[in-house]
């Protein structure tokens, strides 16, 4: 259920007055609405999961916001113009954000639709893996966009997503996000966070491009599938404190958005600066796993469609579009 109108309104005014009484008069006068009606909305937003407490005289108390990744909590000081602004679709729990994000695409929904879950039954990564994560402890989203660009030049989402996430995680958490080629944000060798990008073409265009977004934030250490424990970690186990994945949510859309812009209008220097002195693959010697053979060699660059520059014990210089990259 989402809220709508007079209802998200209603909600902001409590939220931005959590801890403190308001009184029915104050929201009926302020929204143009009758005192029934705001009882009637009351109900709808408790249904949310808010705790709202109502005392005669009083008026309304909002004490707890819910801990989900409700659009109502997204949006509210949500600073970007787009991202996150045109739409949002929340799921309890379904199969891929990826794939929903897709179908939504694929019905027209406009650019900076987004679509997150508290959960997943198959989340995707790249290569055919999955995406595990609990219910509720991270971020799961997709974001639709549909870039005016090249369909060559589409790896660049991907890193300057990567270097939206690190950034906001530097900055709001303290912990230390590095970016492994192409998309994984690393904490020391092990994996915090990792991003699937989708691209759909018409003739020589982009029609669309999906980009998902997997980040392990409430995690506890031990909580992670056996699968990956060994080589997942995430902001809690990293920072020995919990943070709000709203809060978090809102900070990467806000980054992502300004260099989504920067992108479109400036092109991709300055975010290969950033993904450069993000990452600390430039100038090591890597193995790089590829669907027919394995490289190896020295990172020389990252050229500007994103496409990895490896030289090899020959002294040929090699373009890398994708592959696994092991340092
Ligand atoms: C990878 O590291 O291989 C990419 C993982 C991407 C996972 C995210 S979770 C949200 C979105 N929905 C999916 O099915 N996958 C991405």
């Amino acid at each position: 259920m989402t809220l709508s109108g007079k209802r998200q309104d209603l909600l902001s005014t409590l939220r931005s007055r959590t801890g403190l009484w308001v009184s029915g008069e104050e929201l009926s006068g302020g929204l143009g609405i009758s005192r029934a009606a705001i009882s009637k909305h009351i109900a709808a937003i408790k249904e949310l999961g808010y705790a709202i407490t109502s005392a005669p005289g009083k008026g309304y108390l909002l004490t707890e916001a819910p801990d989900l990744l409700l659009p109502e909590e997204i949006v509210f000081g949500l600073a970007t113009d787009t991202i996150g602004k045109v739409g949002i679709v929340h799921h309890h729990l379904t199969d891929s954000t990826n794939t929903q994000a897709r179908d939504l695409a694929r019905q027209g929904a406009p650019e900076g639709t987004l679509v997150v879950a508290e959960a997943q039954s198959a989340g995707r990564g790249r290569k055919g893996r999955s995406w595990l994560a609990g219910s509720g402890e991270g971020l799961l989203f997709s974001l639709i966009l549909r870039p005016d660009m090249e369909p060559s030049r589409a790896a660049l989402i991907t890193l300057m997503t990567a270097v939206s996430v690190a950034e906001a995680l530097i900055r709001e958490t303290g912990v230390n996000a590095r970016i492994k080629w192409p998309n994984d944000i690393l904490v020391g060798r092990k994996k915090l966070a990792g991003i699937l990008t989708e691209m759909s073409m018409e003739l020589d265009a982009v029609d669309y491009v999906i980009v998902g977004l997997g980040l392990n934030i409430n995690t506890p250490p031990d909580a992670f599938h056996d699968e990956i424990r060994e080589i997942a970690t995430s902001v809690l186990a990293e920072a020995s404190a919990p943070f709000s994945r709203v809060a978090l949510l809102r900070a990467i859309l806000s980054r992502f958005e300004a260099h989504y812009n920067t992108l479109a209008t400036q092109g991709p220097e300055s975010i290969l600066t950033r993904w450069k002195a993000l990452s600390d693959i430039v100038g090591r010697r890597v193995r790089v796993s590829m669907m027919r053979e394995d490289v190896e060699g020295r990172v020389i660059d990252i050229d500007p469609d994103g496409v990895l520059l490896v030289e090899n014990d020959a002294g040929e210089s090699l373009r890398i579009l994708s592959g696994d990259v092991t340092y």
